[in-house]
């Protein structure tokens, strides 16, 4: 059987691989790889031992159905659970992706990561330092593979991430991301050293995606389920989608 035609990179496929797998594990890369997406974003957050791992929520119930902040467990305890079972029985036993996996996901076939910083409360700079030194750190380690963008809602994350960066004279881009957007928005991101702004898609206008792009960022887009608002989007320069739906690259194609 061939393999479908690769998307390029303004596709990304939200969480790993949107509602095909479930979400921010293994599983959900290996579904948006297959589906033709060389572009993935995913939720970073840190262990109590400061190990980065993907979760979305701050606590575990939802996804591994254990009570509990994700952020009080050490990592040895956090592997072993199974983020998979909730989604449906062919995903039982699927762990918890650490950030180590899947940036050996992405460096044996070459895609592109949208790393969203997701800080506990109270542990913004800190996670900011440690997935800043670890992506640094692996970038040295694998010198062709595409530079990771480190995202947040959070300010203060990014510019921990930031400072990280510089010292070690990284090239890796930063975006903020915002659900509203306004003025203090576009200040905020240049501030921080940004490359985009990452906004909810029911923010963006073409007003303001011109007023972004005029401001020398890119803006990306989130998350885009359905094919009219991303032909909307294309038409207005938007440089990327975060997407549930890993059929909808193709719709547009067709
Ligand atoms: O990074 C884009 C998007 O993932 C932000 O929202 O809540 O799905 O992480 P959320
Ligand atoms: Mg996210």
């Amino acid at each position: 059987m061939s393999e479908p035609a690769a998307f390029d990179r303004r596709w990304i496929a939200h969480r790993g691989g949107g509602r095909a797998a479930p979400e921010n594990t293994l599983a959900a890369f290996r579904a948006g790889y297959a589906a033709g997406f060389r572009a993935f974003e995913c939720d970073v957050t840190l262990s109590r031992d400061g190990v980065p791992f993907l979760l979305h929520d701050t606590t575990l119930t939802r996804t591994t159905g254990v009570r509990g902040a994700a952020a009080t467990q050490r990592w040895d305890d956090l592997r072993d659970l199974d983020a998979g079972a909730w989604f449906g029985a062919r995903f039982r036993g699927e762990p918890l992706a650490s950030l180590d996996t899947v940036l050996a996901f992405a460096a044996a076939r070459r895609a592109w990561l949208n790393l969203e910083l997701k800080p506990a409360r109270g542990a913004a700079a800190r996670t900011g330092v440690v997935v800043a030194t670890r992506v640094a750190r692996w970038l040295c380690e694998q010198p062709r593979a595409p530079a990771p963008l480190l995202s947040s809602f959070s300010p203060r994350a990014l510019r921990a991430a930031r400072a990280v960066l510089a010292q070690r004279q990284a090239r890796l881009q930063l975006a903020l991301l915002c659900a509203h957007y306004d003025a203090r928005v576009l200040r905020s991101a240049r501030a921080l050293g940004a490359s985009a702004l990452h906004l909810h898609w029911r923010a963006v206008t073409p007003a303001r995606a011109r007023a972004i792009h005029a401001a020398g960022l890119a803006l990306r887009v989130y998350t885009v389920n359905r094919m009219p608002t991303t032909t909307r989007l294309w038409a207005w320069g938007v440089e990327g989608v975060f997407t549930d739906r890993l059929d909808l690259p193709a719709r547009g194609n067709a």
